[in-house]
């Protein structure tokens, strides 16, 4: 500190105390730079440097928790000696939550949530601390975003109490590494990681260095007392993490919660996870009385669907290990003025603009001079290759005027040539699609000879998008 507050005198004899060192940090990256620069030269981000007052000391003090946390097994192992114990997991009741987790709450591990503002996050956590609380374990809920009486009013309306959930409105991190000593929960909740401070860091409350810290901070209690920490954290209006990609590196599972604030379902996806698969979802509906599972969701994107209206096609599409279907509707309408234009809501604009002009040149559908509105319903977001045959057919039927019967649904990727690609786990699938009561379901030719079984959902076997909608119109 000493070198940093450099003492001077002036002719009068009183003291100055000379600029502290700063240096300016990338909200974005963590870029470092002695002076203030208007693009970040490392991730490329306008307006994101933010000056900080350089801090060598606690700069020391940030390299320990990885290796605090590593001190344990310091020492190479033959990995055929390294003792295998399979973690064990804490069901929670909502299942939707366990299978985004890989299988339920691995004890000790430090989980993260994103989300953008009311999507339900604090609700949420609050639902998962009433039913952990009610089994056996203390919980504490620190919230630096409400009063205890504001969370209280919240658990009220979810029917949630108990003498084992802590609720405890602070944002100060000393205070609550205190608390946490005495008190020895096995769950911390904490919302947000954005209004936590580090006493010792100078910088603003929600700044990098702050983030940083207070993240590591936490690391290191949920792995040296074996606490399971549950951190909320905004995202940015890009729909990141607020603070750097470091924050996620850190954790060990991260989960983001989506869905738009005018439809009630919420989908909890997972981007990270050291115990289980990524790509996993959860989805739920926000009721009066708190969030709730939908387990059969194909049912809900499907519910209000007219049946063979023009421009809507069923694509079954893989959300990570499960199959959903889902309506894509299309508006073709020929363009009256200037450039064409091209909406998409829920798909990936790149691949609508690339269908489309595989449609006009392998499918001789004039489509230049038309606007095209697309949309998956229900506010999901589909990305996958698998979704482009239905994605053009759904096009294809606007355009044609032409309505596709609604007990068809579709598979299969489209490539440059018009030809329809294989598709991975296509039993999967077919057997959801005939679950769910649909009549016939066209495939990629290639994917034809995939499994032996007798279905009693039609099988039609398509190699280009001609030969797609010859069999469909
Ligand atoms: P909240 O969990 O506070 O959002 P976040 O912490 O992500 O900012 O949820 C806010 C929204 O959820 C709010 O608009 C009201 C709605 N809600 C319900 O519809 N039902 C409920 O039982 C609760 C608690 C909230
Ligand atoms: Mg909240």
């Amino acid at each position: 500190m000493e070198d940093l507050v450099l003492q001077e005198y002036n002719k009068k004899g009183t003291i100055l105390l000379a600029k502290a060192k700063t240096k300016f940090v990338c909200q974005n990256c963590g870029y470092v730079s002695p002076r203030y620069l208007g693009r970040c030269p490392n991730c490329g981000v306008w307006n994101q440097m933010v000056e900080e007052v350089d801090h060598p000391e606690s700069a020391k003090a940030k390299a320990t928790p990885s290796r605090r946390v590593s001190d344990l097994e310091s020492k190479p192992v033959s990995i055929d000696n390294v003792s295998f114990e399979k973690e064990p997991r804490i069901k929670t009741d909502l299942s939707e939550l366990n299978r985004v987790l890989g299988g339920g709450i691995v004890p000790g591990s430090l989980i993260l949530i994103g989300g953008d503002p009311g999507i339900g996050k604090s609700t949420l956590l609050t639902q998962v601390s009433g039913q952990l609380a009610n089994t056996g374990g203390k919980v504490l809920y620190v919230s630096g975003e409400e009063s205890a009486s504001q969370i209280k009013m919240r658990a009220d309306r979810l029917d949630i109490s108990g003498k084992n959930l802590y609720l405890y409105p602070q944002t100060d991190m000393s205070y609550i590494r205190q608390t946490i000593n005495e008190m020895h929960p096995d769950y911390l909740i904490i919302d947000s990681v954005q209004t936590m401070d580090e006493p010792e860091i100078t910088s603003a409350v929600g700044s990098i260095s702050q983030i940083r810290e207070v993240t590591a901070e936490l690391m290191n209690i949920a792995k040296q007392d074996n606490i399971t920490v549950f951190v909320v954290g905004h995202v940015t209006k890009g729909g990141a993490i607020a603070g750097p990609k470091i924050l996620e590196h850190m954790v060990d599972t991260v989960l983001y919660f989506e869905g738009d604030t005018h439809h009630s379902y919420r989908i909890l996806r997972s981007v990270k996870n050291r115990f289980g698969s990524t790509n996993e979802i959860g989805i739920f509906e926000m009721r009066t009385k708190g969030l709730v599972e939908v387990s059969n969701p194909s049912e809900i994107f499907l519910e209000e669907r007219l049946a063979d209206a023009n421009g809507s096609a069923v694509v079954v599409s893989m959300e990570g290990t499960r199959p959903i279907l889902v309506e894509i509707q299309s508006l073709i309408t020929p363009t009256i003025f200037g450039n064409a234009k091209r909406t998409a809501t829920g798909l990936d604009h790149n691949r609508v603009s690339v269908i489309m002009a595989v449609l006009e040149k392998r499918g001789n559908l004039m489509l230049q001079n038309q606007d095209a509105y697309l949309k998956s319903t229900g506010g999901v977001k589909l990305d996958e290759p698998a979704i482009d045959l239905a994605l053009a057919m759904s096009i294809a039927s606007s355009y044609k005027n032409m309505g596709i019967p609604g007990t068809d649904c579709f598979v299969g990727e489209v490539g440059l040539t018009g030809e329809i690609r294989r598709v991975n786990r296509i039993d999967q699938r077919v057997n959801e699609a005939e679950k769910l009561g649909f009549k016939r379901i066209f495939i990629p030719k290639n994917n034809m000879g995939d499994w032996s079984k007798d279905n009693k959902i039609q099988i039609v076997g398509v190699s280009t998008v001609t030969d797609a909608m010859n069999k469909i119109f």
